[in-house]
């Protein structure tokens, strides 16, 4: 009954309407085009591979629409990927002509079969090669050990959907599918376990890196091998893949970090991104670098990578792995008929030798938190982008470009998103604490009108495919800003261990030009008290409520991987007003609500009516931000609320009044707790005395703990 309730009137998800926050927006008349479509069969331009060896045709083909559990979608932006390549050079045996080629590509859904429901009209997706059905009764999806899901195997090889018939065709005659995928058209249909979707606002013409090489190198590492800090490493093959290898190698902490490449063209591009050593064989003795990269680890390496595709050069990477544990992944695609081999001795002496697709990661779980993160600014993928072309008719020119040396990535922008990105924050920390990441990030705020900061702790996942951690929203009181409670609070032992994310926003606008902010400690700068101003000087910037309560929340929940539907909200002194007044102004959104030493009745005291009366005009104008006001004629579900205050608190008497909110709430049978704590005193002792007692609170109104049986 909760549940459903909070469903309803979730703010996150009934933005429609009302002023939507930092997410791509969808217009209408583009929505109306995707209408047009619905349901008819869409003759569009595609470039159409007859024959192997054969340059690609860009000419119109029919596209069905999608049959039950299928998606169509318009394509927006597609990277051509050496997969590609090898197919249309007739070098994979099970190549099938004519067929559409293309899996590296982003797009909108346009419409939906039946029994679709992952996806919907509008939504921007990558299609994945490797699908993820998430069922129950799949081994595959259900173990963190793979990402290799069989649900659609069979089909997806032999080039059809699922139901065993193809969607393309041209005047008649049937063309098949590639990889699931076939992009290198206007629209493509795919299997909704093929969807992964992703961040509305994301930039549409780069993320299609991330439907294969760029995924596939990270997830080499961070999945395949989980590469450990202080590791040595060797890449063969400095291509996208291999770049991505070395991307993550760092990332990971890896020590050593060789690149090897025949073309030193690579080099540079490589130590940039983290390359410690780099060799080219050819200027080795031998034309083999195995003595050079032997002369620098006596034993080997513990993790060596092959980004090729030359069995040779597997081999190589095999042999050169550490002596009694070292690992060596294959990425690259072998020539069809190829085989490897090496003496058994090396496995024997505890090398261990294995491969990746696409990465292992699971699709549509994963893709879209690789999105957020490339978002996040923490994983940068603007340096595999060498070239761009615009549109499709330039395909066999983006194929050109790749079979020049100098090429990594080139993306075909297919055709306009009507998603306009938005505006990317700036991520200013992210170091580790507690068995998670403290990140700091700044971003322009629309409510605000200025650029705002916050922190936010992620604690690390128990698993890879288990429910998304809630998020606690933590205010801050007077002249704080987002640093001081997650430096001072304690908070993250107990956040980490209950598995809850926690957001530190900031207490005001800053950096904005108004007259007589910065003059006391308790009004303007530090001082916002989360109301929406409404007094000319102020209602430009101070509107913090909204950024609280709504642009806050959207941003958490599309640029993490959190679960932006259970939310709870505490804070401290004027944060601790501010959640009693987002929770009593919002019934139902946060699951549980709690406060330390809260501005309970701020329009009885001196710092609310001095708030009030400067941000709203009058004193009286507060009450709708007034905890105690607000709870006499609240009738929304009522999550217990936990109250904290210290007896020794000199702001008690005179500017908390937890009384006042005490009594209102036993007027209305709301269950409100206000445990006086003796003396205990204001400051940041008090709260990081008792935050891990309002932490579990929070904790077990999510279900991350037992519920308690009071
Ligand atoms: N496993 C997967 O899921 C997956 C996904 C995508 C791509 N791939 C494969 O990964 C491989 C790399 O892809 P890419 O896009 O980076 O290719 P790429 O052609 O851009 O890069 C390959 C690099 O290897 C270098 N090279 C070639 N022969 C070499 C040798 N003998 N020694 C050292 N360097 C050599 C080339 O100079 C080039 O820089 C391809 O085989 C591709 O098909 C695999
Ligand atoms: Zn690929
Ligand atoms: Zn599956």
């Amino acid at each position: 009954m909760l549940s459903s309730l909070k469903m309803a009137t979730n703010p996150l998800k009934n933005m429609m309407g009302s002023k939507v926050y930092h997410h791509g927006k969808m217009s209408a008349a583009a929505m109306s085009s995707f209408q047009a479509t619905q349901g008819k069969t869409i003759t569009c331009k595609a470039a159409v591979a007859w024959a192997a060896k054969t340059p690609l045709d860009v000419t119109d083909i029919q596209v069905a629409p999608p049959a039950a559990g299928e998606v169509r979608f318009k394509v927006i932006a597609n990277a051509l990927c050496h997969t590609d390549i090898y197919t249309l050079d007739g070098l994979d045996p099970e190549g099938l002509f004519p067929c559409v080629l293309g899996h590296e590509a982003t797009g909108i859904v346009e419409s939906v079969g039946e029994g679709v429901s992952s996806v919907k009209v509008g939504d921007p997706i990558i299609p994945c090669y490797t699908p993820e059905c998430q069922k129950h009764d799949c081994i595959f999806c259900q173990s963190p050990k793979t990402n290799l899901c069989p649900s659609i195997r069979n089909t997806q090889g032999k080039g059809v959907m699922p139901d065993g018939t193809t969607r393309l065709s041209k005047d008649g005659k049937p063309i098949y599918h590639f990889m699931g995928c076939s992009t290198f058209a206007e629209y493509a249909v795919i299997s909704e376990m093929s969807a992964a979707k992703i961040n509305p606002g994301a930039d549409m013409n780069t993320m299609c890196l991330l439907g294969c090489g760029v995924s596939t190198g990270w997830g080499a590492v961070f999945n395949n091998c989980k590469v450990e800090p202080n590791s040595s490493t060797v890449v063969f093959g400095i291509g996208a893949l291999g770049l991505a290898v070395i991307q993550a190698a760092k990332a990971s902490g890896a020590r050593k970090i060789v690149a090897v490449d025949i073309n030193s063209d690579k080099f540079e591009l490589a130590r940039k991104l983290g390359a410690t050593d780099c060799v080219n064989p050819m200027e080795c003795e031998g034309g083999s670098a195995t003595s050079w990269l032997m002369s620098q680890e006596k034993w080997g390496y513990d993790y060596t990578f092959d980004c090729t595709g030359n069995v040779a050069v597997m081999r190589q990477a095999l042999e050169i792995a550490h002596r009694g544990w070292g690992e060596s992944c294959v990425i690259g695609v072998a020539a069809a008929g190829k085989e490897i081999s090496t003496r058994p001795f090396q496995l024997v002496t505890g090398r261990n030798w294995k491969g990746t697709a696409f990465g292992g990661w699971k699709s549509r779980t994963e893709v879209p938190q690789l999105v957020q993160t490339v978002m996040r600014g923490e994983m940068d993928i603007s340096p595999f982008i060498t070239h761009t072309f615009s549109g499709l008719e330039n395909v066999n020119k983006s194929i050109e470009a790749l079979h020049g040396g100098d090429c990594l990535r080139a993306v075909v922008h297919i055709a306009d998103s009507p998603l306009e990105p938005t505006k990317l924050p700036t991520l200013k920390g992210n170091v580790r604490c507690e068995g998670g990441y403290m990140k700091q990030l700044s971003h322009w705020s629309d409510s605000c009108n200025c650029e705002m900061t916050f922190s936010v702790f992620l604690p690390d996942p128990p698993s890879r495919t288990g429910p998304l951690p809630p998020v606690l929203y933590f205010l801050s009181g007077l002249t704080c800003t987002d640093e001081n409670a997650r430096t001072k609070a304690q908070f993250a032992q107990e956040a980490a261990r209950v598995g809850m994310a926690v957001v530190f926003p900031d207490t005001s606008p800053r950096g904005v030009d108004i007259e007589g902010q910065d003059e006391s400690y308790d009004f303007g700068s530090g001082a916002g008290f989360y109301v929406n101003a409404t007094t000319e000087k102020w209602s430009k910037n101070y509107q913090m409520y909204d950024y609280i309560t709504k642009e806050l929340p959207q941003l958490i929940s599309n640029l993490f991987p959190v679960d932006g539907d259970r939310v709870s909200i505490s804070g401290h002194s004027m944060g601790g007003h501010g959640a009693l007044v987002a929770h009593l102004k919002n019934p139902g959104t946060y699951t549980s609500v709690s406060a330390f030493s809260p501005i309970c009745n701020p329009t009885e005291s001196p710092w609310g009516q001095k708030a009030f009366t400067g941000y709203l005009g009058s004193v009286d104008a507060g009450k709708e931000y007034d905890a105690t006001e607000l709870m006499k004629s609240y009738t929304g579900p009522k999550p217990a609320i936990l109250i904290d205050q210290g007896t020794a608190d000199g702001f008690l008497e005179k500017e908390l009044l937890p009384g006042k909110l005490s009594a209102a709430a036993a007027e209305n049978g709301y269950p409100c707790e206000v445990r006086m704590q003796p003396l205990y005193d204001h400051s940041y002792y008090f709260i990081s005395t008792f935050m891990r007692e309002h932490i579990d609170h929070h904790a077990r109104a999510h279900g991350l703990r037992p519920k308690s049986n009071i």
